[in-house]
């Protein structure tokens, strides 16, 4: 049973073209961050402040594990650090799994996150050249790990799709 998993950095689109490919596959989607705050019982900052980024990264695993498991086709958008975990790279790399990875530019990422209502700690909580060194860092991850790699242009075509 395909999982379709979607990874990138912050504000890459993961979540608008997952639903995307969600409807035009008709596919069940699941976003990382959303179920995380579901089970948290809060919003993904005061996860980081209250327990850490660690803790979160623990969590992540586990989420990704459960949707992993389900026995059924689905989308999946994960969490921009999701991937960064040995744990999580082993679950991409079962073969019933195809990621797709959103490379959007840099400025893009950051225009979207200065109008985000969602707060990412991450960003907010540092300089514009340590995010982008953290943008730079994750680059290599995300490139080894994809199946398929979507440019803005390519990303355009979905979403402009019916
Ligand atoms: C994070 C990305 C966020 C969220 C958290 C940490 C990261 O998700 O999981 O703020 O480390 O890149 P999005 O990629 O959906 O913004």
């Amino acid at each position: 049973m395909t999982k379709y998993v979607l990874i990138g950095f912050m504000g890459a689109g993961k979540t608008t073209i997952g639903k995307k490919l969600a409807s035009l596959k008709q596919l069940p989607f699941y976003d990382m961050d959303e179920v995380i705050v579901e089970q948290a019982g809060c919003p993904v900052s005061d996860y980081f402040d209250l327990y850490g980024e660690s803790a979160f990264r623990k969590l992540e695993v586990e989420v990704l594990q459960r949707l992993m498991s389900k026995k059924e086709e689905a989308i999946i958008s994960t969490g921009g650090g999701t991937v960064m975990t040995p744990e999580a790279q082993q679950l991409l790399a079962h073969s019933d799994v195809y990621v797709l990875w959103l490379n959007t530019p840099f400025d893009v990422l950051c225009h979207r996150l200065e109008q985000d209502e969602v707060q990412r700690p991450l960003f907010v909580n540092s300089t514009l050249e340590s995010f982008f060194n953290l943008y730079e860092k994750r680059l290599p991850t995300y490139r080894k790990l994809s199946d398929q790699e979507l440019d803005i242009n390519q990303q355009q075509k979905i979403l402009s799709q019916k």
